[in-house]
């Protein structure tokens, strides 16, 4: 039989129990992943409580309590408060999401929050999107044009702008290529559902002229076509967003300039 040798730091040990606030009446256990690359110590998951008749209806707000009332140390990203800008993406109840617009009571019993799957931990809740947003860049996300630029506007007709609806409201926060199985496994070479998402975004813009370009760039057996249409990510997509079908309009769009 073959045996496996685990890394040192792939156990999670059980952490800290924190104290309960005093004279809570609606209690809240969240159990929370926390690293440190400064203590050369396992990850381990940290039992903290909130008293929710004092503190806001969302995971975010239990995060900053937490943060601010019981442990300075935890660490996570966060900025708009609005799922707008894509920074609180995590991992809550098995489920990759924006913390800032996941309802606390959507949660039955303990809270389980850990960082964003199979990607490499800066710290507790941090991801590591290095390579995320490279991947990101390497679709040209912009405009790519060849004539020469109008003196007011690049236009665009109501219906051709309307093509772009469910796609530009990506807030890159990764919850789909993160929630992709091929993405686990192949994340260095497939792009993973939310470049491709981005990258149809401006195949489908008529004002762009690169479209051949851009498909050259995707006609490759990793780039594109690791995707196996197991549809996690439209699944998981905080923004109600289908990756999933994006990437079968570029294949579609691949297969018809090929007749
Ligand atoms: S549909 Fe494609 S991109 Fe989406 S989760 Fe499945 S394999 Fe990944
Ligand atoms: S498609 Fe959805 S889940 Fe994926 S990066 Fe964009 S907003 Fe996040
Ligand atoms: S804080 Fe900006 S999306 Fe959550």
């Amino acid at each position: 039989m073959v045996q496996l040798t685990l890394p040192k730091n792939s156990t999670i040990r059980t952490g800290k129990t924190w104290p309960k606030p005093e004279g809570a009446n609606r209690l809240k256990t969240f159990k929370i992943y926390r690293w440190s690359p400064d203590d050369g110590e396992n990850p381990r998951v940290d039992t903290y409580f909130v008293d929710l008749d004092d503190c806001g209806p969302m995971m975010l707000d239990a995060l900053i309590k937490i943060k601010n009332e019981i442990d300075p140390t935890l660490t996570f990203r966060r900025s708009c408060r609005e799922g707008i800008c894509g920074s609180c993406a995590m991992n809550i109840d098995g489920i990759n999401t924006l913390a800032c617009i996941y309802g606390i009571d959507d949660v039955k019993g303990d809270v389980k929050v850990y960082p964003l799957p199979h990607m490499p931990v800066v710290r507790d809740l941090i991801p590591d999107l290095t390579h995320f947003y490279a991947q990101h860049a390497s679709i040209m996300p912009w405009l790519e044009t060849k004539t020469n630029t109008p003196a007011k506007e690049w236009k665009q007709s109501i219906e051709d702008r309307e093509k772009l609806d469910g796609l530009y409201e990506c807030v890159m926060c990764a919850c789909c290529s993160t929630s992709c199985p091929s993405y686990w496994w192949n994340g260095d070479r497939y792009l993973g559902p939310a470049a491709l998402l981005h990258a149809y975004r401006w195949i489908i813009d008529s004002r762009d002229e690169a479209t051949g370009e851009r498909l050259d760039d995707l006609e490759d057996p990793f780039k594109l076509y690791r995707c196996h249409t197991i549809m996690n990510c439209a699944k998981t997509c905080p923004k109600g967003l289908n990756p999933a079908k994006a990437i079968a309009q570029i294949k579609k769009t691949m297969v018809e300039r090929a007749i």
